[in-house]
């Protein structure tokens, strides 16, 4: 059985493993998990002794009320699911008290603009509200690994400043975008989508990978347009934004330089859903 903890549980129980050298993982979660997840705890149970999984619907890092309210909760399915991989897990649900005390604040960080681009252009203070949260967990828990997934690719990325700007002890692990048949990147968001909308979904990663088989040869301004209009011709889908930008400052270079490497980023909007995912080109 996994054991969920209060806080000072938390801190004792990693006061003990520290003294005991016991390696411990974190796998950072706001809950209604999927396989995306699951891979993670997988993976952080190969690589620990002990392995934390927070879930916590992080209130700082959603700039609109309605997308926070109607975030997918769904506690009792997780501690289900959790509870079949195995013993060494410990599962800290806070409530927000907890965590941010009387109100939740959120911490600004110079990131450097990568914040800024792409999903930041959409939600506003997004990764700050982020980088509050993983903050906050890193120094309550002391993992010598943490872990995410490649599908919030931007997200790793501010990550990896955060470790850097806050000099935090430990190695961060990134793992494969788990993907439904279709190629649909799994997400907590997924379970808004009707069955049509879900299979008409296989567009994104189909469109990802035809930029990725075209970014060398092409004409990539008139391939981007055309893509963008091949997918918001179905029904409901919205492209929010579809851009090729360079992986390690996310800016979006006017040219391609060959030594450096590329991403495809897109968020496609499918009725009130946002489904984002991201592709290396190079
Ligand atoms: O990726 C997520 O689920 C969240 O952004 C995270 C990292 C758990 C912080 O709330």
């Amino acid at each position: 059985m996994p054991i969920y903890l209060k806080k000072e549980e938390v801190e004792s129980t990693v006061h003990k493993a520290i003294l005991s050298k016991r390696s411990m993982g974190l796998v950072p979660t706001m809950g209604s998990l999927h396989h995306g997840h699951l891979s993670l705890i997988e993976k952080a149970n190969k690589e620990n002794d002990i392995v934390w999984v927070s879930i916590f619907i992080n209130p700082t890092q959603f700039n609109d009320p309605n997308d926070l309210s109607r975030y997918p909760k769904n506690l009792e399915k997780d501690y289900g699911l959790i509870k079949n991989i195995c013993e060494k897990i410990k599962i800290f649900s806070p409530n927000e008290k907890e965590i941010y005390g009387k109100t939740p604040t959120l911490q600004k960080y110079d990131f450097k603009k990568i914040d800024v681009e792409l999903e930041g252009k959409h939600r506003k203070n997004h990764f700050n509200g982020v980088a509050t949260i993983v903050s906050k967990l890193l120094t309550l828990i002391k993992p010598n690994k943490v872990y995410f997934g490649e599908k919030d690719y931007q997200q790793t990325q501010i990550i990896k400043k955060l470790i850097c700007l806050e000099n935090i002890n430990v190695n961060m692990i990134i793992c494969p975008t788990v993907r439904e048949k279709n190629g649909l990147a799994l997400s907590s968001r997924n379970n808004f989508l009707s069955n049509i909308d879900r299979g008409n979904s296989s567009i994104i990663y189909k469109s990802l990978n035809l930029l990725k088989s075209n970014f060398i040869n092409s004409n990539l301004k008139s391939l981007r347009k055309n893509i963008i209009n091949d997918i918001n011709k179905k029904k409901n889908f919205k492209v929010e934004y579809l851009e090729i930008a360079n992986a390690e400052t996310l800016q979006i270079d006017e040219k391609i330089n060959p030594k450096k490497q590329y991403r495809a980023f897109i968020c496609v909007r499918v009725n009130e859903v946002r489904l984002i995912d991201n592709i290396l080109l190079n």
